[in-house]
């Protein structure tokens, strides 16, 4: 995987944004994702859009998670959220904004409708990930299946404490939640995960050099072959291979893949 790393939250927005919006610019479908991490990306996306440097007209999108149980109106819904930050400020088509139904009378069949979706839509070109402070990527908890399809997952309690700064009350999270398995994860084409922040070090350095494991489930980018991560300083600091990452970057060599 490339590792690029940049001074601060900024650099690793707009390193993103360029990324994104050459995807943009093929009229890829993209895959986008909640939580604090990407808003930064986003605002740079729109801020290309409204200076006429990008479209999403001819774009798709898939989000990769939503709680079970919030109707798409409610404010910490990811269908809310990702047109309230993002999709709704830029030229996106409303109704080629995908994510699982959270409200379906069974969960477990909006799961496997939704992975079909996916699978007849042809596919995820790029894929944007953040990462919890316990290695998941979109609701993907340690201990889910490597290669699992899009599914119902039960929330840690340490995910649950993370994100209640969303809530009023912690209790007011949703324990159940329906996200794009692991298989689904890997079966974009190009996979870009971001972090920034000293909480996201440790995260950060079992994703790109512990094992391979389920305990660790953003470790399933070690085996993508198109998988870019960037990362703050902050993120980067314990990283044993970060001079070598920052080498390869400022000398433009080539990488293993
Ligand atoms: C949630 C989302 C993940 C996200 C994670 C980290 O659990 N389902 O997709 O990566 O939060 O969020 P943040 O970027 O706010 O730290």
């Amino acid at each position: 995987m490339d590792i690029l790393i940049r001074s601060d939250a900024e650099g690793v927005a707009a390193a993103a944004a360029d990324i994104l919006a050459d995807y943009a610019r093929r009229g890829a479908t993209l895959g986008l994702a909640t939580g604090s991490t990407p808003l930064g990306t986003y605002q740079e996306l729109i801020r290309l859009y409204e200076a006429g440097e990008v479209s999403f007209a001819d774009s798709t999108a898939f989000l990769l998670d939503e709680y079970v149980g919030l109707t798409p109106e409610h404010e910490q819904s990811y269908h809310h959220t990702i047109r309230h930050e993002f999709t709704a400020h830029v030229d996106f088509d409303d109704s080629r904004v995908h994510s699982p139904d959270g409200t379906a009378a069974d969960p477990w069949v909006a799961a496997q409708e939704y992975e079909q979706a996916i699978i007849d839509h042809g596919g995820i070109d790029v894929q944007l990930l953040g990462i919890g402070t316990n290695g998941h990527i979109a609701f993907n908890e340690p201990g889910a299946a490597l290669n699992g399809p899009t599914h119902v997952d039960t929330l840690q309690p340490q995910t649950i404490a993370d994100n209640s700064r969303f809530f009023d009350r912690p209790e007011d999270v949703p324990i159940h939640v329906l996200t794009q398995g692991l298989g689904t994860i890997q079966r974009a084409g190009h996979l870009l995960l971001l972090a920034t922040g000293e909480g996201k070090a440790d995260a950060i350095a079992a994703l790109a050099e512990g094992p391979l494991t389920t305990m660790c489930p953003a470790s399933v980018l070690q085996s993508h072959p198109r998988a870019t991560v960037i990362v703050d300083e902050a993120a980067a600091s314990k990283l044993h291979h970060r001079d070598y990452h920052r080498f390869v970057e400022e000398n433009k060599l080539p990488r293993k893949n």
